[in-house]
């Protein structure tokens, strides 16, 4: 059974809404503090091209970690699964997204998995180019074709709040470059890690992105393959061990759907075979995943049996 109309999803996001009072906006990121924290919207993609949606839709939210399984994605295609999985690891690690402990505990220093922030800053490091700019511009181009929408762009002033006071990401960058993870030069990565995180679009270009991930790496509406089979599954394994962070257990129970947060409120879910999801709602728990998102997610499965397990 499927949710068919936009109208059952509003439904649901009335209901889910009420939640929002339970969470805060991120406000160590400065510009993300400015975000509505009553907001709260979906799209559902689904193979054939409909797509249904509820809430404000048309808001714009900024990637944050959900970039990270597109940059994975990116540069397991680039660089082959050898070379990635010999600078970061695939084990999830029970600690919040933006610790330093496991890093200092391992021998070597390779981070557990590309979703915290150490090792999706070893994956930002691995995207080929010459320049920032070039570095940026084919992670772009690589997510406008995911998201078939071509006017998709960062945001610089989220880019640029988030560069200014990323320094527990630095003190990550500058342990791995200690330990030889990393080679360049810190403020390079970091200019490009927050320029990919600030990546911005709405829940409908997420639910599109979240489609191909269901899809196999396969675009169903143009027939493109967009990503080889086994990376969209390796991005899809990732998403369910790792992709809520320390509160993914507790996901994969109640809810059972790969699926991606930002701090930025956006969940993106891949419902295998089945659909995208896109999710905004920037009121978020004390884990970093947005309250209001997570709930609209748990009375979706609980209605449609939507968990995998
Ligand atoms: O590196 C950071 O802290 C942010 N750009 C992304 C963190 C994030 O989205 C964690 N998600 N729940």
């Amino acid at each position: 059974m499927l949710c068919q109309t936009s109208d059952e999803l509003q439904h649901f996001v009335e209901e889910a809404k009420k939640h929002t009072k339970e969470g805060k906006v991120a406000n160590y990121i400065p510009e993300l503090g400015k975000a509505n924290p009553d907001q709260l919207s979906i799209a559902i993609h689904y193979p054939d091209g409909r797509c249904i949606s509820a809430g404000d839709i048309q808001t714009k939210m900024t990637l944050q970690s959900i970039s990270k399984v597109i940059s994975l994605a990116f540069v397991l295609m680039d660089r082959g699964f050898r070379y990635v999985f010999e600078r970061v690891g695939m084990e999830p690690t029970g600690d919040p997204f933006n610790s330093i402990a496991k890093l200092e505990t391992m021998a070597p220093a390779k981070p557990l998995n590309p979703m915290i922030n150490a090792g999706a800053l070893v994956v930002t490091h691995m995207i080929k180019g010459d320049t920032v700019q070039d570095r940026f511009n084919r992670l772009l181009r690589f997510i406008r074709g995911l998201a078939d929408d071509p006017s998709i762009d960062y945001c610089e002033r989220v880019a640029r709040s988030e560069f200014e006071t990323a320094d527990l990401n630095r003190a990550l960058c500058y342990f791995l470059k200690q330990h030889h993870i990393i080679t360049e030069d810190v403020e390079t990565l970091l200019d490009l890690y927050t320029k990919q995180c600030a990546i911005e679009m709405n829940c409908l270009d997420l639910a599109r992105i979240g489609l191909i991930f269901a899809m196999d790496g396969k675009d169903p509406l143009t027939g493109k393959q967009i990503m080889p089979d086994d990376v969209a599954r390796i991005c899809k394994t990732f998403m369910v061990t790792c992709g809520m962070y320390n509160a993914s257990g507790e996901f994969a129970i109640k809810i059972g759907i790969p699926a991606k947060s930002g701090v930025s409120g956006g969940i993106m879910g891949a419902v295998p075979g089945r659909f995208g999801i896109g999710i905004y709602g920037p009121a978020l728990d004390d884990k970093g995943n947005s309250v209001a998102g997570i709930k609209l997610l748990e009375l979706l499965s609980k209605n449609y049996q939507l968990s995998m397990f």
